[in-house]
């Protein structure tokens, strides 16, 4: 499963572009916007994906991890932001910043193979006045600075853990071997 937290659609693309690497390899993929998830139990891997508005993961993203916290420490989980935005590493632009403040002891917790930080997006014409003072007083660029290289390399790296981890592709919960 693909869980994304996208206000204005940068990170869903980017959710996008990893299932279709997934699904590439004929990974069963399921993508699914954070408000719409049911359950967790029945997928064998889960990806995670927020925007970053003002140093923090969007709210439902919070609450999916803080209440799946238990059964996700029992799977494999990669998480990932959608960003900064301008030249340069996301992680130099954020100064080292992965995970919100708020959310460490709970990723901690949930202990995810990965946790990546992807440049992001920003179209001026859809932020609404708040958001543009924001921006500006931040010195945020915008414009988009996703870079489809680097996340289709992140979604290999997914496939490899799989493929190293699970008997068969079709895969069973069983065979997950993330704490052993
Ligand atoms: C008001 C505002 C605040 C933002 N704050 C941050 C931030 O603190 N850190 C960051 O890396 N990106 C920040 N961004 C950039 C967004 O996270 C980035 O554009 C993201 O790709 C948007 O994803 P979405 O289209 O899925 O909502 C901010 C953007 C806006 C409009």
């Amino acid at each position: 499963m693909i869980v994304f937290a996208s206000k204005y659609g940068a990170t869903r693309e980017i959710a996008e572009e990893i299932g279709e690497c997934l699904e590439e390899v004929d990974l069963e993929v399921e993508i699914i916007s954070v408000e719409q998830v049911t359950g967790v139990d029945r997928y064998r891997a889960v990806v995670i994906g927020s925007a970053v508005y003002l140093g923090r993961w969007r709210r439902r993203v919070k609450h999916f991890l803080t209440e799946n916290e238990e059964i996700l420490s029992r799977k494999p989980v990669w998480i990932f932001s959608s960003g900064p935005t301008g030249t340069g590493q996301p992680e130099v632009l954020l100064k080292g910043w992965k995970v919100p403040v708020n959310m460490k002891k709970v990723v901690k917790n949930i202990n995810p193979v990965d946790v990546m930080v992807f440049h992001g997006k920003i179209d001026l014409i859809e932020l609404n006045m708040f958001e543009r003072l924001a921006i500006n007083k931040m010195r945020i660029p915008s414009g988009d600075y996703r870079n489809v290289e680097s996340i289709r390399e992140w979604a290999n790296s997914i496939i490899s853990y799989l493929n190293d981890n699970y008997t068969g592709i079709s895969g069973d919960p069983d065979t997950d071997n993330k704490n052993k």
